[in-house]
């Protein structure tokens, strides 16, 4: 996990003044690195009957494809507006910096089906809070969350719902 934490690079005032971005294209251009982030991203989900990974535009697509092939589950991408042809459900949400909106397509998940949302970083939570509303309006059943990056500080994991697992490989 060291060896993880050291190719996530810290970005000050970016995309603006104040905000300390972690960028985790390092750890993406580490052959090694990255497989051993989808390895432990995998790990708590193993055995769970995970059937569908959500993830979510745009960097959450790279590790949600990713661990969806290593727990042998579908992947349906959560995405900005106006990507996803209809018939769509749509979820809007606060960012930490700025507001958005989640869609997806309506009939990408079936009704129980068993769904592992995904994501590289939590901020403040409300992109993952909105992903966990839009995974309820589908009819799936949600098994948790995971993330590369949590920022702790921003409290994002106050945002979670209570009693479903939410893992981050790495704190900040
Ligand atoms: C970033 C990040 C998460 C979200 C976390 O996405 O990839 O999705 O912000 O923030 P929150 O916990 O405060 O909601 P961004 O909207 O920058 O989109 P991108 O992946 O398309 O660059
Ligand atoms: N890195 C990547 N995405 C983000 C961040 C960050 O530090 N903060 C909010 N979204």
């Amino acid at each position: 996990m060291q060896e993880l934490a050291g190719l996530v690079r810290a970005v000050p005032d970016f995309p603006t003044t104040g905000v300390l971005f972690r960028d985790v294209s390092p750890l993406l251009a580490s052959a090694s690195a990255f497989a051993r982030c989808i390895d432990a991203l995998a790990e708590p989900w193993q055995g769970l009957g995970v059937q569908a990974v959500c993830g979510i535009e745009a960097r959450g697509f790279i590790f949600g494809a990713a661990l969806a092939q290593r727990l042998h589950a579908g992947f349906v991408p959560l995405r900005k507006p106006n990507k996803l042809p209809p018939p769509v459900l749509a979820v809007d949400y606060q960012l930490e910096y700025g507001s958005d909106r989640l869609e997806a397509q309506r009939e990408a998940v079936r009704p129980g089906e068993r769904v592992l949302l995904v994501d590289d970083v939590l901020a403040t939570g409300g992109t993952l809070a909105a992903a966990a509303a839009l995974a309820d309006l589908l009819g799936a059943e949600l098994v948790g969350a995971s993330v590369v990056v949590e920022l702790t500080a921003l409290q994002g994991r106050t945002r979670w719902q209570q009693g479903t697992p939410l893992h981050s490989l790495l704190r900040y």
